[in-house]
């Protein structure tokens, strides 16, 4: 249940304090009361502007619940796998999408034709940054300027899209009211941001608790009661500015842990002796004040690497140096390079030399059991490897059939005892569950482990070749 919001009429009903009339009060909570009425007897019509990781389990969610959806999505490949009931996001059930497709609670499209039909509409776009790493919002306001001009009155927009704190009532919000409208009266804005964790079987869209914030009280509890269409618990916040921070604080929050681990892990192999995951286990058996973070090969994915960046964009203009979430992107952004050394260390063990070795990099995901390669530390590794002349690099991901790395097309290979006795090297960047890691280890001549996905091979001989990131076992490194 959401945290309690007054039903009774919004602020701007009570004070009109914007100097609009008593009239354009009355229509506000006229548009608000029928939009509610809508969506409590599943007769709203809803919109999903994107249809990606984030936008697809959404719109079919909503369309299994028996509301009519219709998503929106540029990329035409989506659009006509969709109209053919075809699936492409690995956490949906394939039979979901067909269901809703066939029984046409759900129809994709390739434009905003009829967006003025839809009542409530989630924006689900991606937030990239810029290669300086600054934030580029352009989905976003190219996907608002579309739906501003189909707007009508008592429709109800949901951004969902990660971003920086006043995106929706400093950029949204403007670019919908330049229609004439007003928030709040003719049309409801907030911002939801999305928790989804691609792989997770345990915390899915349905039961993974989600924050709201709306520019006016109605815009809130209309969100709210969207949301709890198809999520259990909603919670409501005073602003969208506080929902845009607090999406970043989660995500800033992991990104500083987990930088904090690789530091110590470079530590461990630097003092030699202790092993980082066994500290990690071990603080974890306290139970209160601790969470376990692990180490490895850096971060990647379109979250954790990316969001951390659009606050401290924002913080310069204040003045202010976000230092944490520098220092922990530095930290981060080390580790291919880090797994670089391993790899090095590892052929001046054999007898060959650099441009001949043979490297296999087993992962490609950003990671384990998903095909998301979006920034995936594996590929900033592969990079890292061919700039400093390595040019035998082949790869294994079962989630993953093709991957393009500085201009270079790869295929993944059969992960079988030929392909891993071919490699000097073999580099662990994703630990997918579905391997065999003693197999692997015992066909490999040199394996670096950068997920301690080894941890179970005992065997004497095998761990001789095994380097373990962050193991201590690597004590002779800079
Ligand atoms: N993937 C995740 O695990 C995750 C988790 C939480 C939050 N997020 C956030 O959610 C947002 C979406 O992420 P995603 O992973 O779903 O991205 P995605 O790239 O998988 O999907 C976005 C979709 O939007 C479409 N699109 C782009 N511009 C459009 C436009 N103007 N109109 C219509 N469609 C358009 C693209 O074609 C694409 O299919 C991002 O802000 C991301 O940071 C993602």
């Amino acid at each position: 249940m959401a945290q309690s919001i007054p039903l009774a009429p919004s602020k701007t009903t009570e004070t009109l304090s914007n100097g609009r009339t008593k009239g354009a009060s009355d229509h506000a909570s006229q548009h608000a009361a029928a939009l509610e009425q809508k969506i409590r007897n599943k007769t709203a019509k809803i919109g999903v502007i994107g249809l990606g990781y984030v936008g697809l389990p959404l719109a079919i969610e909503f369309a299994r619940k028996g509301f009519e959806t219709v998503g929106i999505d540029l990329d035409r490949t989506k659009i006509s796998s969709l109209q053919k009931g075809k699936n492409y996001i690995q956490d949906i059930p394939d039979a979901h999408v067909a269901d809703v497709v066939n029984n046409g609670s759900f129809r994709a499209q390739a434009d905003y034709s009829n967006a003025r039909t839809l009542d409530a509409i989630y924006i689900c776009v991606p937030t990239p940054f810029t290669t300086n790493k600054d934030p580029d919002i352009t989905y976003i306001t190219s996907a608002v300027e579309e739906l501003a001009k189909e707007l009508r009155d008592g429709q109800l927009i949901i951004l969902k899209s990660t971003t920086f704190p006043n995106t929706t009532e400093g950029t949204v919000q403007p670019i919908l009211e330049a229609t004439g409208k007003k928030v709040g009266e003719d049309f409801f804005l907030a911002f939801s941001p999305e928790r989804i964790d691609p792989g997770n079987q345990k915390w899915t869209t349905a039961n993974t608790p989600i924050v709201v914030g709306g520019v006016t009280p109605a815009c809130t509890r209309l969100a709210v009661l969207a949301n709890e269409q198809i999520i259990e618990h909603v919670i409501a916040v005073t602003s969208p500015k506080v929902a845009e921070m607090e999406k970043l604080l989660e995500n800033i929050f992991r990104s500083v842990n987990i930088a904090l681990v690789n530091e110590l892990a470079k530590l461990c192999d630097r003092m030699g002796g202790i092993s980082m995951w066994e500290v990690v286990d071990a603080a974890a058996t306290k139970p209160f004040g601790y969470m376990p973070f692990y180490p490895g090969p850096g971060i990647g994915g379109h979250c954790i690497l990316i969001d951390p960046y659009y606050l401290s964009w924002q913080a310069r203009a204040y003045d202010f140096e976000t230092n944490f979430i520098t220092l922990a992107a530095e930290t981060n952004e080390s580790m291919p390079f880090y797994v670089k050394d391993l790899v090095f260390k590892a052929i001046a063990d054999q007898p060959i030399r650099l441009r001949d070795a043979n490297i296999l990099v087993l992962g490609v995901a950003f990671k384990r059991d998903v095909d998301d390669t979006r920034h995936s530390p594996a590929i900033r590794v592969m990079e890292i490897l061919m700039q400093e002349g390595v040019s035998q690099i082949s790869y294994c991901d079962p989630f993953v059939e093709k991957l393009w790395v500085s201009g270079r097309t790869f295929e993944a290979q059969t992960l079988d005892e030929q392909t891993l006795e071919a490699a000097n090297v073999i580099i662990i960047t994703t630990d997918h569950t579905q391997w065999d890691y003693e197999f692997i280890a015992r066909h490999s001549t040199a394996l670096i482990d950068t997920r301690n996905a080894t941890k179970h091979v005992n065997d004497p001989k095998l761990r001789a070749k095994i380097q373990l990131l962050g193991s201590g076992k690597a004590a002779h490194l800079p």
